[in-house]
């Protein structure tokens, strides 16, 4: 039997699709999984566009055992440079894009370059996964055109997976014992079944039904689209998170304009209030991204302002990378990589005091928290998460594991990790 490993790169859809390739060459029987490189006789790489640092990873990564193995290099950068990795990397066996994934049985076998559009979606016979928490991913590609971003470039067109396969999926999870999902589209508030005429919060209120799923989660909601259906269906459906990631990049309307984002930091505060008001102790997360062409010193204090308004439980920061075919890409990168980085550490700043102080509010509190493991760290805990998604550490028995439990926070041990105890 050959032997294959899979190094994930990207984002939680690239997790999703390296789940999917495993599930796929799990079914033929003729292939064993490996946990490293040198065991390997192939090596299959999910590599990721968003920026120029993730592309350096994936290329260095590829060049250290392309000369040794079989290599495929398959995801968003395969869909990017298609032929043009053959020419860098001449030994390397495929090229597999995005929407090729489902034929990688196929290709596997062959080599050779597999890129561009294919209509086929995903369908839900794979599956592999066993673990408590799994990822779904509900709609492929994005329509939104974020001046910024690689995306739509190397994952199509928006399509959403028919509502009876996404039923038919975590139904398959919830029977191999995963009880948390995390439901994946570039902007899952598009959401739509064309054929149904569901909606995404309707969808929400099918899935919440499936017997064995205790929790479930979404990302990433676009702030233009969030409707008032939304943020009322996760007030009142018990299953559904009380967590909404939502990226404001910007708050600076001059600055989001030009990042194409149809939405105004007002519009954006006043949608945050609003499920704040409507949702007790719910969580936001959102994305900056820093140093976007023309941002000037007043842009970045927008942002800055914006961050202290909101008050995120968590914000993960960028400093602009230039995509090439992108719009922004047009654009002057006139922002200094000094001072890209002197924005991304003083947002970083502001942030863990904001974190820090949410944090605090926490102790002493009792939360349900989902049992995931045992910790790495140190085996006499368990690792369990909080429907916003923080971790407390808790001690107890192998018996617990996947199950919900309440437990008192009783000490923070960093910006979003607790030890708590079982009450
Ligand atoms: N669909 C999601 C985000 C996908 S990419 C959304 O709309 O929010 C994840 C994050 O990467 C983005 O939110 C953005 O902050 C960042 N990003 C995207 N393109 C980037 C680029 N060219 N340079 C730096 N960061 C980028
Ligand atoms: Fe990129 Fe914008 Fe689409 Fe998100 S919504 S994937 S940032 S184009
Ligand atoms: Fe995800 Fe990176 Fe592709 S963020 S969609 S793996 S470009």
């Amino acid at each position: 039997m050959e032997k294959i490993f899979i190094r994930t790169f990207g984002c939680q859809m690239n997790e999703y699709d390296s789940e999917r390739i495993a599930g796929i060459l799990a079914k033929e029987g003729k292939y064993e999984f490996v946990n490293t490189e040198t065991q390997a006789d192939i090596i299959i790489v999910n590599t990721c566009s968003v920026r120029q640092h993730a592309e350096d990873r994936a290329l260095s990564y590829i060049g250290r055992y392309v000369n040794s193995k079989k290599v495929i290099v398959a995801g968003c950068m395969a869909e990017n440079y298609k032929s043009k990795l053959f020419i860098k990397y001449p030994k390397l066996f495929a090229i597999v894009g995005t929407f090729n994934i489902p034929y990688i049985d196929k290709i596997i076998k062959k080599g050779g370059l597999y890129t561009g559009e294919n209509k086929d979606l995903y369908k839900p016979d794979i599956i592999r996964n066993k673990s408590i928490k799994s990822y779904l991913t509900i709609m492929q590609g994005c329509n939104n055109f974020c001046s910024y971003c690689i995306v739509p470039y190397v994952r199509g067109r928006e399509r959403s997976r028919p509502v009876s396969e996404i039923v038919q999926e975590l139904k398959i999870l919830a029977d191999n014992g995963c009880k948390e999902v995390m439901l994946l589209g570039q902007n899952v508030n598009s959401y739509f079944d064309e054929n149904k005429k569901v909606n995404f919060p309707q969808l929400l209120k099918e899935l919440v039904k499936i017997d064995g799923i205790e929790r479930i989660r979404f990302m990433t909601s676009h702030p233009k689209d969030l409707s008032d259906e939304l943020i009322e269906t996760v007030a009142t459906e018990k299953k559904l998170c009380k967590h909404f990631h939502l990226p404001v990049q910007s708050g600076s309307d001059h600055v989001l304009e030009l990042m194409n984002r149809n939405y105004t930091s007002s519009s954006y505060i006043e949608k945050t209030s609003k499920i704040r008001k409507l949702i007790k102790d719910v969580a936001i997360t959102t994305d900056i991204l820093v140093g976007f062409p023309c941002e000037n010193e007043k842009d970045f204090e927008d942002t800055v302002k914006l961050v202290k308004t909101v008050r995120f439980d968590d914000a993960f920061v960028f400093k602009y990378s230039v995509r090439q075919g992108t719009e922004a890409a047009k654009l002057n990168d006139d922002v200094p990589e000094t001072e890209k980085l002197r924005r991304l550490n003083y947002i970083l700043e502001i942030q863990k005091k904001i974190s820090e102080d949410i944090n605090k509010r926490f102790l002493g509190r009792i939360v349900d928290v989902l049992v995931l493991d045992r910790s790495f760290k140190n085996s006499l805990e368990f690792k369990a998460t909080t429907e916003t998604n923080k971790k407390v550490y808790i001690k107890g028995t192998d018996e617990m594991i996947g199950k919900i439990l309440k437990v008192k926070i009783t000490e923070i041990r960093s910006t979003d990790a607790f030890g708590g105890e079982i009450v």
